[in-house]
């Protein structure tokens, strides 16, 4: 094996300063108990299958689940995930209390990303309504639902920034920044966890994928990530901090590499900053099967090698690679791998076994009574619209909307008019397929009874068989739709036109090269508006799209995304005006792919330019500046910013600043405005983003009224990784920015002493 010789005791890092807290109780404990286990079963339970667990199925074989139930009972496995359903769940974790020698309950994790059963907006669109308490109750009642079927651990959230929309899953995240994403993850882990981890409505939350999955060169998934220390520490590491700081319990390494040695066997990640720096007394599970990988990686030799790197690097748990089992006790035996370091690893996945309570009740969230009761509550159900309605970024409006409700005819056209699958997303917990409510179904609840919906698809988007795990064949060459969709428009007053993705066009190996509509959605755009100008473009997609033909030719677009189970009726709220859009883009929408990866926060160059010569850092065919940047997104009223100012030209490192600006609406009705607040560090000790999104605040105002609204930075908010390798502010001159997005901003100087 290639790792670097590790130091035990600094495998075992003494705790920092922002150590997670322990229970002296259960460490007790968990003491007593590891002092009774063999080396085996201290292997067993950083052991983790995926079990379609079903006791009613087809009776288990030699080789599969027999196998599966044959190490359960002998105490070889710690966790399943994907055993859904509190009747499995029971049946599975009588397997191991009723049968193992020790009778260490089993733990269940599952992919509860939007939603278990309710299913909620996807996160990036989620993300969009910069509304922390709106996310954390969309965790919570996922929560609730998962954890009253059986589950006692989500792997969510995922808190990888991505500056690359081709990556499919920056529809799983919370962006392109770094301190939107950081106060995200911190609202879910939050939401999920609940106030007691013990308590029957909480999820372990993951802080997943540590660290830089979003960064894979290319936007291609599973891809190469190369960064420097710098953007780790600056970008992609905070909202991992903030995760941690909320209390998540456990972390999920990453499939990618970075500078040349995969996370899984990262020591410098796991050991050194998660375990070491930070403290973290929770557990890490390794991605599915990304243990095995670092074999591909061409960073272990063979599957034992690969189960020494991980186990050193401070994986604790084996999600899939099958390599901790077979592999730990021989190694450990042959004196190759420390017991110390086993021991280590058993006690993060026993901590978190009794801080769940499942020594007390290994049944606890097994009740299929409460199960019953739980699923797709009215409230629920309820909280999902308001959700959605607030995810939902107006991106461009001439006028045409809101809409009347007593409007003649209205033709519903598109692929996705209709579609009752695509709006769950693809992570989509145990929604059920085609539940949704299609934006034809919104729409004719939400219009008078005298209004006329006419509805045609004019092109499928897909061809055949979707889903997971098909990829999507986009319907290239069938226009057979083409002219009743013409005709319904032709004869409406007005056309919602709803284009965008299939729900299995984005997600986990959904990256794609080319982030335009796909298919025949342009031409029917054009094909539509030649008979009818008056098209509202609704988009349904889980990541920023590349739209410069519709931006330059529809009157008006809303951007939806996935949006859940009520997708049709929160988008209908927005539409007729019974919800005033107030959704800004967490990502910026390119004009083209060239100009990707992107970001607002991006750095100045030595030559920013504009200039009317060629010479500086822009493409000769394309402006620099996204189509709709960052934090960008209307409202059915105006807001005017005015009198930014900052309460002293200078502060020294233990006081404080605050930047201010007066917020007025200035349209004719009541509406919510995201104040947004940047910084810009002008001279480092390496070179500092042109602008940092350091504050929002949501604020509401009823039309004509004003509002002072105020911004406190302290010397820790302006902190950064700098050259000397910490983590604190330098003096210096900044700039503080206010505005409604990332690019519309007035700005005022100040300085730190
Ligand atoms: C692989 C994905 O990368 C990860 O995010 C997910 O939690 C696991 N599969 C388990 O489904």
């Amino acid at each position: 094996m290639k790792t670097a010789v590790l130091l035990l005791t600094a495998a075992l890092a003494a705790p920092s300063a922002t150590a997670q807290a322990l229970d002296p109780v259960i460490e007790k404990k968990v003491d007593a108990l590891l002092q009774q286990m063999t080396l085996e079963e201290k292997v067993g339970q950083l052991n983790q299958y995926s079990s379609a667990f079903d006791p009613t199925g087809p009776a288990p074989t030699e080789g599969g689940a027999a196998d599966v139930y044959k190490q359960i009972k002998a105490g070889q496995v710690g966790s399943l995930l994907n055993v859904l359903g509190a009747d499995a769940t029971r049946k599975a974790q009588q397997l191991a209390v009723e049968n193992s020698r020790l009778k260490i309950p089993l733990f269940f994790g599952y992919d509860v990303i939007h939603g278990y059963r309710t299913i909620f907006p996807v996160p990036l669109g989620e993300s969009a309504s910069w509304n922390m308490e709106a996310i954390e109750r969309s965790a919570r009642i996922a929560a609730t639902e998962a954890a009253a079927a059986g589950q006692h651990w989500t792997f969510a959230p995922m808190v990888d920034v991505s500056r690359d929309p081709r990556w499919g899953r920056i529809m799983e995240g919370a962006g392109e920044d770094t301190y939107l994403g950081a106060r995200i993850a911190a609202a879910r882990v939050k939401g999920f966890q609940g106030k007691d981890l013990a308590a029957v409505d909480s999820l372990a939350a993951c802080a997943k994928h540590f660290a830089a999955y979003g960064f894979g060169e290319a936007g291609r998934d599973y891809n190469t990530a190369d960064i420097s220390e710098q953007t780790l520490r600056n970008v992609v590491l905070p909202p991992f901090k903030a995760a941690l700081d909320a209390g998540a319990a456990t972390f999920m390494n990453s499939f990618n590499e970075i500078g040349g040695i995969p996370a899984t066997g990262s020591v410098h990640l796991q050991r050194d900053i998660l375990k070491g720096e930070w403290g973290f007394s929770g557990m890490v599970v390794s991605d599915w099967g990304s243990i095995g990988e670092m074999i591909d990686h061409g960073y272990a030799a063979n599957l034992k090698d690969a189960a020494h790197i991980a186990l050193n690097a401070g994986s604790d748990m084996d999600m899939e690679s099958r390599a901790y089992l077979p592999h730990l006790p021989g190694l450990v035996k042959s004196g190759a791998v420390d017991v110390k370091l086993v021991d280590d690893a058993a006690r993060r996945v026993l901590r978190l076994k009794f801080r769940l309570g499942l020594f007390d009740d290994p049944y606890r969230h097994s009740d299929v009574a409460r199960e019953k009761a739980t699923l797709g509550k009215a409230e629920f159900v309820t909280a999902a619209r308001e959700i959605a309605r607030d995810s939902m970024v107006l991106l461009k409006n001439d006028g045409l909307l809101p809409l009347a409700k007593n409007v003649g005819t209205i033709a519903v056209i598109g692929p996705l008019a209709n579609d009752k699958d695509s709006p769950l997303g693809n992570w989509r917990g145990t929604g059920v397929a085609n539940s949704a409510v299609s934006l034809l179904e919104g729409i004719e609840a939400a219009v008078s009874p005298q209004t006329k919906v006419v509805h045609a698809v004019g092109a499928a988007l897909a061809t055949g068989q979707r889903g997971f795990p098909i990829e999507v064949v986009y319907n290239t060459s069938d226009r057979s739709g083409f002219p009743a969709a013409v005709e319904a428009a032709k004869s409406a007053d007005v056309v919602v036109l709803a284009l965008g993705e299939d729900a299995f066009q984005s997600g986990e190996g959904r990256s794609q090269a080319d982030i335009r509509l796909k298919g025949l959605q342009n031409e029917l755009l054009e094909a539509v508006l030649a008979v009818n100008t008056k098209v509202v473009v609704v988009l349904m997609n889980g990541r920023p799209l590349a739209i410069p033909e519709v931006d330059k030719s529809a009157p008006a677009i809303l951007e939806a995304w996935f949006a859940g189970s009520q997708a049709g009726h929160a988008i209908a709220d927005v539409l007729f005006g019974d919800a005033n859009p107030s959704g800004k883009l967490p990502s910026g929408f390119p004009r083209a792919v060239g100009q990707l990866p992107y970001s607002y926060s991006h750095k100045n160059t030595g030559r920013p330019g504009p200039k009317t010569e060629v010479f500086w850092a822009h493409h000769t065919d394309l402006t620099n500046d996204p189509l709709y940047p960052f934090g960008f997104g209307l409202s059915y009223t105006t807001f005017a910013y005015g009198n930014v100012k900052a309460s002293a030209p200078a502060f020294d490192k233990t006081g404080s600043v605050t930047i201010s600006a007066t917020l007025t609406n200035t349209g004719k009705r009541a509406g919510t405005e995201v104040v947004q607040l940047y910084v810009r560090d002008l001279v480092g000790s390496t070179t500092r983003p042109v602008k940092e999104l350091k504050g929002f605040e949501r604020v509401t105002l009823q039309a004509g009224a004003s509002k002072d609204v105020t911004f406190t930075l302290k010397a820790a908010d302006l902190a950064f990784y700098t050259a000397a390798g910490r983590w604190e502010a330098e003096p210096g001159a900044f700039k503080a920015m206010i505005g409604g997005n990332s690019r519309d901003v007035q700005e005022v100087a100040f300085s730190l002493r």
